[in-house]
């Protein structure tokens, strides 16, 4: 890497300062190439603190994918063995349905560090910066019919949070359906998108969009108050390869489970992790509006509700807002 010798000094040097002369003497180049060499890893996201007649202090590297580390954190079969890494996309998911349709196989994952016009769920868009989330899309070959595809992405749920639990040892939980929420504040969206045919699915691309590294002043006004990360709530940098791996393992893990054993022990796991039962929740459509105590999961992975009037309705699809005890208009909380 071009930078190497540089960021060697500065490694060399730990939390201490490193001045122009000394570099330029260590490195045998000009002043004004360090000077060159130091705004050009700026603009890769390092950040140096400058103090004159002191120099540089190196404060911030950020965290760079490369294949060999990923591939030391996964422990699989076939999820994630066959990774494609880039360094800027448009959205991870139109990568992978590519790659689908000109017949990659299960397990094959696109990781990029970042996508300029990453998609989430109801056509929005889902802030993806450079070097600081996990930005995935995961190619799935189900043997399924249609009417699985929601347990499909429970389980998926059921997997992301637990790899983030256990790398960071942040309490994820899962609002339903599959969303991740540290203290009510989204971590991590899930983005299952398949293609079917003849009521079977040809292929499903699971998207998983992990906000790891960011800091409050990454995310912009609309999101501040709504999103977090794993750094944020764990106080500690996090590395991406080291979770991508993890996410692969659990993944897979709960994928063969669902293979051998159905849906039941995903179900019961999906309960324990979840941060939306017994809350009061509300979801809204053009025709139906259901509002009421969230109490369980069906067998087909939708949310039952208990409504005031005592009425048990299920929730197969749509957004679902966990309300605040003073925006419930409820009695059975
Ligand atoms: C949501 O709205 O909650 C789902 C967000 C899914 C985002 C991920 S990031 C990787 C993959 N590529 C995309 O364009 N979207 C998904």
């Amino acid at each position: 890497m071009k930078y190497k010798m540089l960021l060697d000094l500065f490694e060399e040097r730990s939390n201490d300062f490193l001045s122009g002369e000394e570099i330029s003497n260590r490195l045998s180049i000009s002043r004004t190439a360090v000077w060159k060499q130091i705004n050009q890893l700026r603009e890769l996201g390092y950040e140096f603190e400058a103090v004159s007649r002191k120099g540089y202090r190196l404060i911030y590297q950020p965290d760079q994918y490369h294949q060999d580390e990923i591939m030391q954190y996964v422990n699989t079969n076939t999820f994630g063995r066959r990774v494609h890494l880039l360094e800027s996309t448009f959205s991870t998911q139109v990568d992978a349905i590519k790659l689908a349709e000109e017949g990659e196989k299960t397990g094959t994952l696109v990781v990029a560090d970042m996508q300029t016009n990453g998609r989430g769920r109801q056509g929005k868009n889902w802030f993806s910066p450079a070097g600081k989330g996990i930005w995935m899309s995961l190619i799935l070959r189900p043997e399924l019919p249609i009417r699985y595809m929601p347990q499909l992405t429970l389980l998926t749920g059921v997997a992301v949070c637990s790899a983030i639990r256990n790398v960071t040892g942040v309490e994820a939980g899962l609002k339903w359906p599959n969303d991740i929420l540290v203290d009510g504040r989204k971590v991590c969206g899930i983005l299952l998108e398949s293609a079917t045919e003849d009521n079977k699915v040809r292929y499903c691309i699971a998207g998983i969009g992990i906000d790891v590294n960011l800091s409050e002043q990454d995310y912009p006004e609309e999101l501040s108050s709504i999103a977090t990360s794993l750094k944020i709530e764990s106080g500690s940098m996090i590395s991406r390869s080291k979770l991508i791996g993890e996410v692969m393992n659990e993944l897979e893990a709960r994928y063969e489970q669902y293979e051998k054993e159905g849906f039941a022990p995903i179900l019961k796991e999906w309960e324990a992790l979840s941060a939306s039962l017994g809350k009061q929740v509300r979801t809204e459509t053009p025709n139906l509006v259901i509002e009421g105590k969230a109490i369980g999961l069906s067998d087909s992975g939708g949310l039952i509700v208990l409504t005031k009037e005592g009425k048990k309705s299920t929730i197969f699809s749509g957004e679902v807002e966990i309300l605040q005890p003073e925006q419930s208009k409820q009695s059975n909380s």
